[in-house]
């Protein structure tokens, strides 16, 4: 294995330890909201120290930018850290997060983990690597259209303003696929639709450490991931479209007609 992918493996792992490990006292946890329906928990901000403690032993010069603790660029490599994608499924015992880890070089993701402590599931990836789960290569069927596809997304439960455009796309969406699953964890749709399970995702308004890995995952699986104009800025946007060649195009040709001008990026 890569060593960066070992490093980020072995910091995965022991998030998610700290996230099971807490899973019987629920009940017990201290939850704030930082914003509208956004929750943090002890349990988010330990696994987060995990993963930064291991990351800074083996890469003490690396920068390091974490959903709970912020952190700063520092030359050439970025590790972005999500230590818990799906907090609100977590908090209400809804077995269904990840923790997700990306170095990015220059920028662009160049290894990518996304671990599902509960199902003890691993999801890996570097730049020009192949992705695995479990070891195991995975590639992405074509499809010609979302015609028949299962799709993945996420509420903009965040964002009222987007909603109506939401809607829009949902609808048309709706109307000319095969079915729709809105999971609760960006990390593990993105990874979902690497190795098959889903045909496609969509979301707008996410954060770097909710797609940055996903993001590598899909790419080395052969897919195509954009922004909502089809272009590479969704780490910037958090606007994100996925899926096979031809059925990105198609699942773009349904979101378009819905954008808003802040939503054409
Ligand atoms: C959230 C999850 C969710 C998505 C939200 C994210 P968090 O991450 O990925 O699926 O819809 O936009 O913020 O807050 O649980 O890390
Ligand atoms: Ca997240
Ligand atoms: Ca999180």
């Amino acid at each position: 294995m890569h060593p960066m992918v070992n490093i980020a493996v072995r910091a995965a792992r022991s998030a998610g330890n700290v996230i099971v490990r807490n899973m019987d006292r629920l009940d017990r946890l201290h939850v704030e909201a930082k914003g509208n329906n956004d929750f943090v928990s002890d349990v988010d901000r330990m696994a987060e120290r995990e993963i930064v403690q291991t990351l800074k032993r083996a890469y003490p010069d690396h920068g390091i930018l974490g959903e709970e603790y912020g952190g700063k660029a520092n030359g050439d490599y970025l590790w972005v850290i999500d230590p818990l994608d799906g907090t609100t499924n977590y908090l209400h015992g809804f077995p269904h997060f990840a923790v997700s880890i990306a170095l990015l070089h220059r920028g662009a993701p160049e290894v990518a983990v996304i671990y599902d402590p509960v199902r003890q599931e691993l999801f890996t990836a570097t730049r020009g690597g192949g992705a695995t789960i479990e070891g195991r290569r995975i590639r992405m069927r074509p499809r010609r259209s979302i015609e028949g596809a299962l799709l993945g997304t996420g509420f903009p439960f965040r964002y009222p303003e987007h909603q109506g455009s939401y809607l829009g796309m949902f609808q048309s969406i709706m109307g000319s696929t095969g079915d729709i699953r809105r999971a609760g964890s960006a990390a593990l749709d993105l990874a979902y639709v690497a190795c098959g399970r889903l045909d496609g995702f969509w979301e707008l308004g996410l954060s770097p450490w909710d797609i940055a890995a996903g993001v590598l995952l899909i790419q080395e699986a052969g897919g195509i991931v954009s922004d909502f104009a089809g272009d590479n800025g969704y780490l910037k946007s958090g606007n994100v479209v996925a899926g096979s060649l031809k059925l990105h195009a198609d699942l773009l040709r349904h979101i378009t007609p819905h954008l808003t001008d802040d939503l054409r990026c």
